[in-house]
């Protein structure tokens, strides 16, 4: 059984009021199914808290079928209904279902968008930041090394642990949302020295120097470790945010990587004995160019036909940086007349890509710049679309076979010139 202090024990009696004595029953149950002993403070909490489409509150239509039914019944895993206070934890949403303005573009129904802006006034008056991005560390929630989190999303529970030495497992919606009341997680996990300690090696031989390298190393990364903590070495430079962003989110795609060590350059990996930590050290895979060739022909196997239609960036959402470049490269040109180009970003960083005149260009191209989800998490794409390119390993691993269409991965100059020329033309060099 899991150790509580005295204040979480009065929370668990419900000094605090029902919703907080709701959240503390799940995280005791949470933490003694995973076995900790005991709890962590937290207080950076993401997640989805409450937010759900209207099927699920007619499912809870029985307990009144609105924010409060959904987030006692659902989120908190409670038999009743309680009353829902302000979060007490510093509390985020992550990415959500439809762009607030261009949500009839994406499909979405005017039912779907009442009920989206419906949550989001709860999510606000329940003292949640509406961050609305997989990129919170981009949108102004970026932890510190050696804080305790409580973030759910892949790709930015990968990047907290790995690239800022922040501390959180991969959570879900329950725990985030029992989080953000009780400002408690289990003390378990990642939030332990002795799990962040390197599992297995991967020696790079082959130079990883840009976005679009990074992100195929990321991917062949997640296909040999799963879901252990790799150790990488070698040629790896040019590092960066956004080179961290696509690594990590594809290295969580392909496998199921939360935390990685590159020797020399990640925080809690300042040689390599450091980056194992005294752990035995499992296997050494070898990132040559053979691998390389076939982790690029692998993440474009389902695309056969190089007439493209759909051109997707913004996996993980794009930062201010990519939208600068992206701006750069369609300045002067039109999206071709048979395609279309969605660019995704988080509320914020569109709001500054909007004052740097980014805006007045992807409008003036006929691209549309969209903010809150992506295309497959609201699995939303122009509507005919067959073929799509992304420069993103996530994206491509996802989105083709979640729509049924093809795909292909490439650099973001070469998607840009298939959203203009309608043909898709990449290659390995
Ligand atoms: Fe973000 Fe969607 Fe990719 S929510 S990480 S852009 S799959």
């Amino acid at each position: 059984m899991v150790k509580l202090s005295d204040d979480e024990r009065a929370m668990l009696d419900g000094r605090d009021g029902a919703a907080v004595q709701k959240a503390m029953e799940l995280l005791v149950r949470y933490a003694d199914a995973l076995g900790a002993e005991d709890f962590v403070y937290t207080n950076n909490v993401a997640g989805v808290p409450g937010s759900s489409p209207q099927w699920v509150k007619e499912y809870y239509a029985a307990d009144g079928g609105d924010y409060r039914a959904v987030f006692s019944r659902f989120d908190l895993d409670s038999d009743e209904v309680v009353d829902v206070p302000r979060m007490n934890a510093f509390s985020c949403h992550l990415q959500g279902g439809m762009d607030p303005s261009m949500w009839q573009e994406q499909g979405m129904t005017e039912q779907a968008f009442a009920n989206f802006q419906q949550d989001e006034a709860e999510v606000a008056a329940h003292g949640i930041q509406v961050l609305k991005t997989c990129t919170p560390y981009l949108a102004g929630n970026v932890p510190v090394m050696g804080e305790h989190c409580a973030w759910m999303e892949s790709s930015a529970v990968v990047f907290c642990n790995s690239v800022i030495g922040g501390r959180t497992n991969c959570e879900g919606r329950e725990s985030t949302s029992a989080a953000m009341l009780a400002n408690r997680i289990p003390n378990f996990g990642f939030h332990r020295d002795e799990y962040r300690k390197g599992q297995h090696r991967v020696r790079v031989d082959v130079p990883v120097d840009s976005i679009f390298e990074w992100g195929m190393l990321g991917y062949f990364t997640g296909g040999a470790v799963e879901d252990t903590i790799p150790v990488l070495d070698g040629a790896i430079s040019e590092q960066s945010l956004i080179r961290h962003k696509h690594f990590g989110a594809a290295a969580a795609s392909s496998g199921g990587v939360e935390m990685y060590h590159m020797v020399g350059i990640t925080p809690e990996a300042p040689s390599m004995e450091a980056a194992f930590g005294g752990a035995a050290r499992g296997e050494t895979f070898i990132y040559g160019p053979e691998e390389r060739r076939a982790v690029y022909e692998r993440l474009n196997s389902i695309g056969s036909s190089t007439d493209v239609d759909y051109v997707m960036l913004g996996c993980p959402h794009y930062s201010i940086e990519q939208i600068a470049e992206a701006a750069r490269l369609i300045e002067g040109r039109k999206v071709n007349a048979n395609a279309e180009l969605w660019i995704f970003t988080s509320r914020a960083v569109k709001a500054t890509a909007e004052a740097s005149g980014y805006g007045d260009i992807f409008r003036a191209a006929g691209a549309k710049l969209m903010t809150d989800t992506c295309s497959a998490i609201s699995q939303a794409v122009p509507k005919g679309t067959r073929v799509a390119a992304l420069d993103s390993a996530k994206q491509v691993h996802y989105l083709p076979a979640m729509m049924g269409i093809e795909g292909w991965y490439g650099t973001t100059a070469e998607c840009i010139d298939a959203a203009c020329s309608g043909k898709w033309r990449g290659s390995l060099r």
